[in-house]
């Protein structure tokens, strides 16, 4: 009798940590999904990759100006550009959130976040700290941030449901994160890109919501990418 009465209410509190101890174990045990892929920017020279990013004919750079926009960037807002590069829109969106707003340029690469720290001073930006990543976590601490942006990125996750888990930490509640990569279709996509990117839009929507995101919007602003938008 005693025992029928204590045996709900204790499970009632157990049931919450045991969900968490099998949600949390099952994300550290996701596998490498892109082995390899990154293996040319862990040392990746800024200078070369300069030109590759910032030239005309990528996409992501002749529509920048759009993608800025449609980012819908604030004065004051705290921005993380996760995968940085050369820092295209890391300095971008510092010239956009002003003095009291902060980019954070995180990449795996040490030489492209010095780089885009040194871009950045160079400018007189002040409010663009450099953060050198791993590939699980985007090293930033929890509700530190209203943006997350991942531009051409996505694809290079190794781990990408222990990263989105990462981002949706450390984005604020109602924070918001943007997607913007290739699209994956046999029938408009290049052969390298049919190679060389693991998921198509859909697959890259539901895996963003499996980790709690809400899809919000969807721009058809872009003709070789797509732009997806997503709220904590
Ligand atoms: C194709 S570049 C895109 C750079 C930039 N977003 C742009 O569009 O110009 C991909 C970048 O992602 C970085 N990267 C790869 N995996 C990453 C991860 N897990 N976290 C942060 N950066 C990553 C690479 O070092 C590289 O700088």
């Amino acid at each position: 009798m005693i025992a029928s009465k204590i045996f709900p209410y204790s499970l009632t509190l157990l049931l919450p940590i045991v969900f968490t101890f099998i949600i949390s174990n099952c994300r550290a045990e996701e596998q490498n999904v892109n082995p390899g892929i990154n293996n040319y920017y862990y040392d990746a020279k800024f200078e070369q990759w300069l030109a590759t990013f910032e030239s005309p004919g990528r996409e992501v750079y002749d529509k920048k100006a759009a993608i800025v926009r449609e980012a819908q960037i604030k004065p004051g807002m705290r921005i993380a550009d996760i995968g940085a590069g050369t820092g295209l829109y890391s300095i971008a969106f510092a010239q956009q959130t002003g003095e009291k707003g902060l980019v954070y340029a995180v990449d795996i690469s040490p030489d492209f976040v010095r780089n885009i720290e040194r871009r950045a001073k160079n400018q007189g930006l002040k409010n663009i700290k450099g953060i050198i990543n791993n590939q699980k976590e985007i090293g930033l601490p929890q509700n530190s941030i209203d943006l997350a942006f991942i531009c051409d990125t996505y694809h290079h996750f190794e781990y990408p449901l222990t990263t989105l888990q990462s981002v949706y930490q450390a984005l604020t509640s109602g924070g918001k994160l943007i997607i913007i990569d290739f699209k994956r279709d046999p029938h408009i996509s290049t052969p390298w890109v049919m190679g060389h990117v693991r998921a198509n839009k859909d697959k890259v929507i539901n895996e963003v919501e499996s980790i709690g995101f809400k899809l919000t919007d969807d721009k058809n602003i872009l003709q070789g990418n797509f732009f997806l938008s997503f709220s904590k």
